[in-house]
């Protein structure tokens, strides 16, 4: 923590009110300690998701600045590239930023949370995300955050953890849906276990999202790559697609 979080964590604590600067989870860093090994089999074990996902990028990304929060090693970004996205990234994960930044040498990619995102206002044409949010203990904060950062009328597209697989993932007898605690999530065969805070799709589809965008459409799937807990099939991700709003709009 540096001197200036310090001082603002001491007097946030003083005062009983809630700190200006957001600061990293340990969820939000554990990524530096397995960035290469997640970087060397996603691709291959997250193909359902990547394939449903690459659908909403189907559109015209020639000129626009694309911003990719979590961007992870960079792999989203590369494939939008040569089609001539702008490409801009962050992670909370140094070593993550390291491998984005290798795979995309014409990008800007910075360390930084979705939740306090490190570029200005009315920045982005479009703002991405995928299999990140979930990592998030709130998620409205970074709503805000899109809606402030996207040019108006900004598309935003995102993919996350699904709240039932996070639910069956508590893995017990008389677990809570609506109790936010951490959940063991194990991928890719059990070659990674994260941990996460749970989430309801309340959450997700909460009135600050409506408040900021347009949802335009929803969708939800399977990934063979996630764990199949007692044998069971159920959603592991969904996929958001929405448009800012006017602010003037009273809709
Ligand atoms: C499961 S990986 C997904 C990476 C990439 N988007 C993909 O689809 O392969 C989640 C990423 O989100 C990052 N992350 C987690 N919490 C974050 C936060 N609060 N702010 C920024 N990045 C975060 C992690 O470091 C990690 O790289």
């Amino acid at each position: 923590m540096n001197k200036l979080n310090q001082i603002l964590s001491g007097l946030c604590a003083f005062f009983s009110i809630q700190p200006l600067v957001a600061e990293a989870s340990s969820e939000a860093k554990q990524y530096d300690a397995f960035a290469q090994q997640y970087s060397d089999v996603f691709v291959e074990n997250n193909q359902d998701s990547i394939t449903a996902y690459y659908r909403y990028l189907d559109i015209p990304l020639k000129d626009k600045s694309v911003l990719d929060l979590g961007c992870g090693d960079g792999y989203d970004l590369s494939q939008i590239h040569p089609i001539g996205a702008l490409v801009y990234g962050i992670d909370a994960s140094e070593e993550m930023v390291k491998l984005a930044q290798q795979k995309n040498p014409d990008g800007v990619i910075k360390v930084g949370l979705f939740e306090e995102i490190p570029f200005e206002d009315h920045r982005f044409d479009i703002v991405i995300s995928k299999w990140a949010f979930q990592t998030s203990p709130n998620i409205d904060p970074i709503y805000h955050e899109v809606a402030r950062i996207l040019k108006p009328n900004g598309q935003f597209i995102y993919l996350s953890c699904h709240p039932m697989r996070q639910f069956i993932e508590k893995k017990r007898k008389g677990k809570n849906y609506f109790k936010k605690e951490i959940v063991e999530s194990v991928f890719f065969d059990g070659q990674i276990t994260a941990h996460e805070p749970s989430h309801t799709l309340n959450e997700y589809l909460s009135p600050t999202f409506f408040k900021h965008f347009t949802l335009e459409s929803y969708e939800e799937g399977n990934d063979s790559g996630a764990e199949k807990v007692d044998g069971d099939i159920y959603p592991s991700y969904f996929i958001i697609k929405a448009r800012l709003k006017d602010p003037m709009s009273t809709n």
